[in-house]
Formats: C-alpha cells, sequence, structure tokens
C-alpha cells in the first residue's frame, strides 16, 4: 500500500517537473509564458510557485509517463490521466486530463506535489480544472500553497485565505507571503484546524462579487468556531485581490485593503446592512432585531456589551430595550 502511494507520488512530482519545464525552456510553453507575463507573473515567481504547461494534445504526459514505466492504472488513480469508452469497438481509451493549460502545482504540508489546478490560456469551461479526489489528495483537507506560506503566517500568527491560485500567487508577488487558498470549495472545518494551529488571526480576502462574499460569511462562521479572530478584507465591488493588485498596486492592498478588514461582528452588521433600506422605519427595525441576534451569538459578554451599546447610540434606542430582545434572541437559539 504504502508502495503503492509512492509510485503515486512519483508519478506526480514527474508531471510537475515534466509542466515546469516545457512552461519555462521550451517553445510549447510559449503562449502560456507570455499568457502568465501579461497577468503580470514574473520569472522568478513561475520558478518559485513551479509553474507549468501541459500541453493542448491527449497523449503527451501519458506517453512520457508510459516511457517511464508507468501503467495507465496507476495514471488513473494519480489523477494524472482520464478513461474513455470508445463504446463502438468497446475498447478503453486513455488521455490526459490537462491539457492546453497553465498548471499549479499543489502541495502537501511537507511540500510534496500531490495534485494540480490547470487554466486554460483564454475563455472557455471549465477555467479551472482540479485533479480529482485521489489517495494522495483530499480537497477539504488541504490548503494551497501553506507549506510555502507556513513560516510567514507562524511568524505573523495571522494568515490570509484567497479564494484563488492567481490571488495567491498576485499577493506573494506583492510581499504578502502569508496567503493561502482552499482548493475552489468553501472552507471546511479541517482546514479551519489547520489555520488556526499556526496562526490566531485569519483574514478572509475573497473576491468581491456575491459569490464571494456568501462563502466569506461562510467561511466567517467556520474560523469563528475554532476560535480564531476573524477578519475580513473588502475591496472594490466586483473586484479580487489578483485585479486589486495589478490596478491599485502592493502598497495600497496592504494599507487599504488587509490593514483596514472588517472584525467579524463589524462585517455581519455591514452586510445585514446591505440588504435594508435604513431610511425605512419598518426595514431599519428589522435591521435592529437581526443585528441583536448577531450579537447574541458573540461567546463574550464584554463583545456583547460592546455592540449593543453601539446600536443603541446609533438608532437611539434604550441600551435595556436592546438587552431584553438579545435575551429573547439568545434563548430561541
Ligand atoms: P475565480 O473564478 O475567482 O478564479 O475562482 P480566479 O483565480 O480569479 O481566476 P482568474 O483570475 O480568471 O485566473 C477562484 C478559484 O476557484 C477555483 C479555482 O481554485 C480558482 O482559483 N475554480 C474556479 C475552480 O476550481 N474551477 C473553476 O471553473 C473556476
Ligand atoms: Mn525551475
Ligand atoms: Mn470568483
Ligand atoms: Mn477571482
Ligand atoms: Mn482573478
Amino acid at each position: 500500500e504504502e508502495k503503492r502511494r509512492q509510485r503515486l507520488r512519483e508519478a506526480v512530482e514527474l508531471a510537475a517537473r515534466l509542466f515546469h519545464h516545457l512552461l519555462m525552456n521550451t517553445e510549447h510553453g510559449e503562449e502560456a509564458r507570455d499568457y502568465l507575463t501579461r497577468r503580470g507573473i514574473q520569472r522568478s515567481t513561475m520558478e518559485e510557485f513551479q509553474l507549468g504547461y501541459a500541453p493542448d494534445s491527449y497523449r503527451f504526459l501519458l506517453s512520457f509517463l508510459k516511457r517511464r514505466g508507468f501503467q495507465e492504472e496507476e495514471l488513473i488513480n494519480a489523477g494524472l490521466i482520464a478513461q474513455r469508452d470508445t463504446s463502438a469497438n468497446g475498447v478503453l481509451s486513455y488521455y490526459d486530463r490537462f491539457r492546453g493549460r497553465v498548471m499549479f502545482p499543489i502541495h502537501d504540508s511537507q511540500g510534496r506535489v500531490i495534485a494540480f489546478g490547470g487554466r486554460l490560456l483564454g475563455e472557455g469551461r471549465p477555467k479551472y480544472l482540479n485533479s480529482p479526489e485521489t489517495p494522495l489528495f483530499h480537497k477539504g483537507k488541504f490548503l494551497f500553497n501553506l507549506h510555502r506560506a507556513r513560516k510567514s503566517i507562524r511568524k505573523q500568527n495571522q494568515a490570509v485565505l484567497f479564494e484563488g491560485y492567481m490571488d495567491v500567487i498576485a499577493a506573494w508577488q506583492a510581499g504578502v507571503t502569508h496567503g493561502v487558498a482552499t482548493l475552489g470549495t468553501a472552507l471546511t472545518d479541517s482546514q479551519a484546524q489547520v489555520i488556526r494551529r499556526n496562526a490566531e488571526t485569519a483574514i478572509i480576502c475573497y473576491d468581491s462579487d456575491t459569490a464571494g462574499q456568501q462563502a466569506a460569511d461562510r467561511g466567517l462562521d467556520v474560523l469563528k468556531n475554532r476560535e480564531c479572530i476573524v477578519k475580513v478584507a473588502q475591496m472594490p465591488h466586483g473586484m479580487d485581490p489578483d485585479d486589486y493588485i495589478g490596478r491599485f498596486g502592493s502598497q495600497a492592498f496592504i494599507d487599504k485593503v488587509l490593514a483596514q478588514a472588517l472584525p467579524f461582528t463589524a462585517f455581519k452588521l455591514e452586510t445585514l446592512k446591505k440588504n435594508v433600506d435604513l431610511k425605512d422605519e419598518d426595514e431599519r427595525m428589522q435591521y435592529l432585531t437581526q443585528a441583536v441576534e448577531v450579537v447574541a451569538q458573540l461567546p463574550r459578554a464584554i463583545e456583547r456589551d460592546h455592540y449593543l451599546r453601539r446600536l443603541s447610540e446609533e438608532f437611539g434606542i434604550s441600551l435595556d430595550a436592546l438587552k431584553q430582545e438579545q435575551r429573547k434572541a439568545a434563548s430561541k437559539k
């Protein structure tokens, strides 16, 4: 069993080396190199992240790894090769899963390659393709870039959580070396545990669109449950961190986005506010009720007191009335 896993590791590692070589040193990789350059990725960053290129061919990796003595079965297991029933004659045919894509190797916490994400050079679907679950790769368990970022995360006692590979890499180039990303899925409890084991504070820096903000809201709860101090970074609507850095630069990203990330409760209250018209009396009352529910869930009495006082001042409602509502909200849970 251990021996089988070792074979898979070797196959994935060889693939990573091949893709990287193609990107950096060959004519096959030229278009991908130009693509990354246009997106502001420096050559040294391509080296650091071992970025690669998978050629637009059905049997490039397959032939290469077969020549190196790997069986189709193993390569399917490693998530590198897919299989198709060419049912006319009932013969199975095998082909490269990743074709015509920039390759982002995904490492485990010890820095061994276990999987890939691949991005198309142009438009098309799916924009990103990830390795399937394999004996080496369980999506909900890993964070992209953790092995590289861990030292920096510990030193700063803080992790920055991104949605995408390109966000992690753009941030890295901007000097933000404590960034990680989930692998195209929602943040899981086991990922939150990993973050908490390395730092006290997490800044969620997801895309500033509806999907991203909803994911941020869920991630917030997952991290809060693991007793992280959580903040949520804000960017102009429609932008992601990579866009922001490209447009406004590294310093603005550090000073305006990361440094001014909203604390947990402030973010929750802001989100609620976006859905109501505070000039309307009924909606204002509805907002207050929901705001008190958010406050009622806070674990510490001093925090609850602080936010109730702020609401009381902001809306000219007595603290007594808000406390009464809070008790009601707390008992409903
Ligand atoms: P985004 O669509 O926000 O990607 O998805 P992005 O990184 O900003 O893409 P660029 O800038 O156009 O290259 C965020 C992340 O979600 C996963 C990937 O991990 C991606 O980085 N994803 C996205 C997928 O797994 N599949 C997809 O089709 C799209
Ligand atoms: Mn290299
Ligand atoms: Mn997005
Ligand atoms: Mn994005
Ligand atoms: Mn992007």
